[in-house]
Order: structure tokens, then sequence, then C-alpha cells
């Protein structure tokens, strides 16, 4: 389901991203099943200064890309349809990142894995709604329009249920795109399980609080919308969907994902863990309802 490429794939540069985050990144193409493939490509250091301690620890970011991508996909929610892992040398990568990545890490490393995906050349919530704004009024307009228009999409209560569902701290309006019609699609999945310094069967953790980023951004304008009951039933329906789709295709594939980086026993605590988080209990209890 996700691709495993060495550099030979690459095959070339192409322009810096629009719109970037806070991590490295850049666009390229890479060879995939003897096509070309346009991709975002976001090289990850192999150590990050843990936020609460400051000491460098494991970064698992890259597994937290993979297996974001994967439940996301096999759960019916709409990912970039290619996504995979490249392992680059620094020598296929532009300087300025190469200063980003050392700063992170500490080191510039020999080789760099990276996350990839198929540019879907969809833009991001933020650029389709929030650019261009210069008066700091206008900007509180259109957060208002842009959380009103994600209040009534049909996909919000599912994507709230699917970040709660893998704590992920990081549903920014940058990791959401949105297609013409209107249909959202998830990227960037580097900080579920809260933070990636997270181990096998713990998850990781901040020196702040983790938050349903897209839930506290629409109740932010429509006051209790997560309590209204097409929510909170929308919510449990999703969560109810989620589990099925995991006991039947989402573990096989984690598990095939995560073997790549552990032994079987910490496997196992990651699949507990992520399987642990599907109680619809209290989503019931938030709608009203009996199980
Ligand atoms: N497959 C893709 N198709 C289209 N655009 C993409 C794709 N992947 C990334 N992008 C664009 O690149 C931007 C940065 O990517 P991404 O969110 O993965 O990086 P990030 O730095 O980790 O973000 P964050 O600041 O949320 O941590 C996205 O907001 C999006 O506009
Ligand atoms: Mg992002």
């Amino acid at each position: 389901m996700i691709h495993y490429l060495k550099r030979d794939a690459f095959s070339g540069h192409l322009r810096a991203p629009a719109s970037k985050g806070i991590s490295p990144i850049l666009r390229a193409k890479i060879r995939i099943n003897g096509e070309s493939e346009r991709c975002y490509l976001k090289p990850l250091t192999d150590f990050i200064a843990c936020p609460d301690t400051g000491k460098p620890v494991v970064n698992q970011e890259i597994v937290s890309e993979a297996l974001g991508y994967v439940l996301a996909s096999t759960c019916g929610l709409s990912t970039p349809s290619i996504a995979g892992i490249i392992a680059l040398g620094k020598d296929q990568l532009p300087q300025d990142l190469l200063s980003e990545l050392e700063e992170i890490g500490g080191s510039i490393q020999p080789s760099y894995l990276c996350w990839f995906s198929k540019d879907m050349e969809h833009p991001n919530l933020k650029q389709r709604h929030l650019s261009g704004i210069n008066l700091p009024s206008l900007e509180e307009r259109r957060l208002r329009r842009l959380a009103q228009f994600l209040a009534k999409h049909a996909d919000a209560a599912k994507i709230v249920a699917f970040d709660d569902w893998l704590l992920n701290s990081d549903r920014n309006m940058g990791n959401i795109l949105q297609a013409s019609l209107g249909a959202l699609m998830l990227i960037d999945h580097g900080r579920i399980l809260a933070y990636p310094n997270w181990t096998p069967g713990s998850v990781g953790s901040m020196p702040w609080r983790a938050q349903n980023v897209l839930e506290s951004f629409i109740n932010r304008f429509t006051p209790r919308w997560s309590e209204l009951l097409p929510i909170s039933s929308g919510k449990l329906m999703a969560l109810n969907s989620y589990a099925s789709s995991y006991r039947s295709a989402g573990a096989i594939a984690s598990k095939s994902v995560l073997s790549n980086f552990f032994e079987p026993t910490d496997v196992e605590a990651i699949i507990a863990l992520i399987d642990g988080r599907l109680d619809p209990a209290p989503y019931a209890k938030a709608a009203g309802l009996m199980l």
C-alpha cells in the first residue's frame, strides 16, 4: 500500500512548494512502477529534541506518517493516491534544507528517510480560504467563514473522530487539502500519537496538553458544535466504522508498516495501543446513547 524506495528512484528536483509548514520540505520527481510522479518529500531526521526534556530521542515521525496514511486510507478517508518512504542521500537534498535538518537533528546525516506523497495539486484550506489577508479584522472574518464551511461539511465529524482516535495534535488548516468540489483530503500525520517522541506502547508527551485542533477551531466559531446531536452521533458512527475497518484491514496494513521499524513485541504493543483507543463508550455517552 505504501512504497519503499531507494535513492535511485529520485529523478530530479521541482520548484519549491508554494506553501510550507514547520518541516523542511521539497518537491521532486520520483520513479514509481515505471512512471514519473511529482511528489512532496519531507526528509526526517533520525533524532529530535524531546519537547519535554530537551534531550535527543528517536524521531518516530516517519512511522507516524506511514501509519496515519495507511489507517486513513483503510478507513475510507481521502488521502493522496500514492505515498511512501524514500531514502535519499544528503547529496540529493538542497543546502538550505540540510541546514534546517542539521538544526532539528543536531548533525547532518549521510542519508534521510523521507515521507513522500504524490502532489495532488489541491490547495490546502489555509491557501484556499485564508490567503492574501492584510487586515487583522478581515482575518477573523475569513477564519469564521472557514470554520462555518467546516461546521457544515459532512467530513468534519469523521476527521475529528479520526484525530481523536490517533491523538493527532496537529490537524491545522495546512494539513487538509480541498479539491474543487469541496472534498477534503488528509495529509501530514507526523503528529499522531501526540508527538513523534512516542515509544511502542505509550503515546508521546508534550509540555502542553494535546487537543483536537480541528474540533477546537470549529467550536471557537460555532460554540458547542461538537455537542450537536448530528455531530456527536456522526463521530460515534465514524469511530464504529473505523473499528470495523481497522479490524478487517487496518491492523494488517499497520503491522506491515510497523514491522519495517520494530521487533514483533513492539509491533504488538503499538497495535494494542491503537486498538485500545477504539472504545466507543465516551462518544456514545456524549451523544446520549446507551451501548
Ligand atoms: N501530497 C500533497 N499534495 C499537495 N500538497 C501537499 C502534499 N503534501 C504536502 N503538501 C503541501 O505542503 C504543505 C506542507 O506539508 P506538510 O503539512 O506535510 O508539512 P509540515 O511542515 O509537517 O506541516 P506542519 O506545519 O503542519 O507540521 C502542506 O500544507 C500542503 O500545502
Ligand atoms: Mg503540515
